[in-house]
C-alpha cells in the first residue's frame, strides 16, 4: 500500500476511541521493528522524522528507508515531519514526498502562530498533504526550541476554535502536562495530566483530531536494565500508560513516542554487550535493538493505543 495521509486514520481513530502511534525514526532497524510490529498487529502507523533525524541519517536515506518499509507491508503508513520549525522546513518535506507535516510555531504569539501555520496549510493542501499545528508549549528539548518547565504553558481551550478555523490545520497538538524526553516528572512528584483541558478542547472542537507530544512512558524495567548494565539514567520517569489509554478514548488520535524507543534500544544494546563481551558484529547488537523496538511497539499498539486490528 502506498503512503497515505492521516485523514481517514484519524476519522476512524476518533470514532473508535483509539489513537494511532507516531513513532520517531532515525535508522533502518528502528523502522523495521516498528513496521513489523504494525504488520503483526494489523495497526495503522505514523512514521515521523525530526530535523535531527534528517540531519543524522540524510533526508534521502530516511525517505527511501521508509518507502522500502512501506513496500514490505499492506498496513496504512503516514510519513510525517515532526516539529517543522518554519515554512521552509515544511516545504522541503512536502516537496520530498511526506504525506503529513507538523508546523511548530507554538513558541510564537497567537496571531503569528496563525499566520505561519496558515501559510504552511495553503502550500500543503494544494499538494494533498495534511498539517498538524500546535497551541500551547510543552517543556523539554525539541530540535528548534528548548522550553524550560517554568516556561511551558498549557493550551487555552478558549483559543482552539479560532486557531483551527483561521489556519485550516488538520490536527492540533495541545499541551496538557506531557513533555519531551525521559525525565518528565521529578521523583516523588505525582504524574498528572490536565484531562479537564483535553475534555474542554474536545467540546470546542467536536470530531477534531488532537495530538499528544511527549507521550513516552519511559518503561521502568528498561531503565533498570540500562542502569544494571553500566548506564546512568537516574530518576527517568514518563507518562503512566493508563493516562495515555484514557486520552486515546477521548479526542486524542495521535500519540507521539520517541524516548521509549531510545530507552528500549539502549537497554537491548547494553544488555547484549554485557552478556556477549566478545561480540563485535553490529548485526548482533542492532538485531537485538530491532527486536526490542518491535516488542515495545506491539505493547504500545495493543495495551496503550488500542490500534490493533484497525488497519
Ligand atoms: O520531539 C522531539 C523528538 O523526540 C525528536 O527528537 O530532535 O532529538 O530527533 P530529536
Ligand atoms: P517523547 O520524548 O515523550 O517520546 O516525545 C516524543 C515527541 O513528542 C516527538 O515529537
Ligand atoms: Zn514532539
Amino acid at each position: 500500500m502506498p503512503l497515505v495521509t492521516s485523514t481517514e486514520m484519524f476519522k476512524k481513530a476518533y470514532a473508535g476511541g483509539y489513537a494511532v502511534g507516531a513513532f520517531n525514526v532515525n535508522n533502518m532497524e528502528t523502522i523495521q521493528g516498528i513496521v513489523e510490529a504494525g504488520q503483526e498487529c494489523r495497526s495503522p502507523l505514523i512514521l515521523q522524522v525530526s530535523a535531527g533525524a534528517r540531519k543524522y541519517a540524510n533526508p534521502v536515506y530516511l525517505k527511501h528507508l521508509i518507502e522500502a518499509a512501506v513496500e514490505t507491508t499492506d498496513i496504512p503508513i503516514v510519513m510525517h515531519l515532526d516539529h517543522g520549525a518554519d515554512f521552509e522546513a515544511c516545504k522541503s518535506a512536502i516537496d520530498d514526498g511526506f504525506t503529513s507535516v507538523m508546523i511548530d510555531a507554538s513558541h510564537h504569539a497567537f496571531n503569528e502562530n496563525i499566520e505561519i501555520t496558515k501559510k504552511v496549510v495553503a502550500y500543503a493542501h494544494d499538494r494533498g498533504v495534511v498539517v498538524e499545528a500546535e497551541l500551547g508549549q510543552l517543556a523539554g528539548i525539541e530540535d528548534a526550541v528548548n522550553v524550560k518547565a517554568e516556561d511551558a504553558c498549557f493550551t487555552h481551550p478558549d483559543e482552539v476554535f479560532e486557531f483551527t478555523q483561521k489556519t485550516g490545520c488538520d490536527s492540533l497538538a495541545i499541551a496538557i502536562g506531557t513533555s519531551h524526553g525521559a525525565y518528565k516528572f521529578k521523583p516523588g512528584q505525582k504524574p498528572q495530566l490536565r484531562f479537564d483541558i483535553l475534555e474542554e478542547v474536545g467540546k470546542r472542537l467536536p470530531g477534531f483530531p488532537i495530538v499528544l507530544h511527549g507521550a513516552s512512558s519511559v518503561p521502568q524495567d528498561k531503565v533498570a536494565i540500562i542502569n544494571q548494565f553500566g548506564g546512568k539514567m537516574p530518576d527517568a520517569i514518563g507518562i503512566p500508560e493508563d493516562m495515555l489509554r484514557k486520552a486515546a478514548t477521548m479526542a486524542v488520535c495521535k500519540i507521539n513516542i520517541d524516548s521509549d524507543l531510545r530507552v528500549a534500544c539502549t537497554a537491548a544494546v547494553r544488555k547484549h554487550f554485557a552478556e556477549h563481551p566478545d561480540h563485535f558484529d553490529p548485526r548482533q547488537y542492532l538485531g537485538d535493538a530491532r527486536t526490542a523496538v518491535k516488542e515495545l511497539v506491539k505493547h504500545k499498539i495493543v495495551d496503550v493505543l488500542g490500534s490493533d486490528n484497525k488497519a
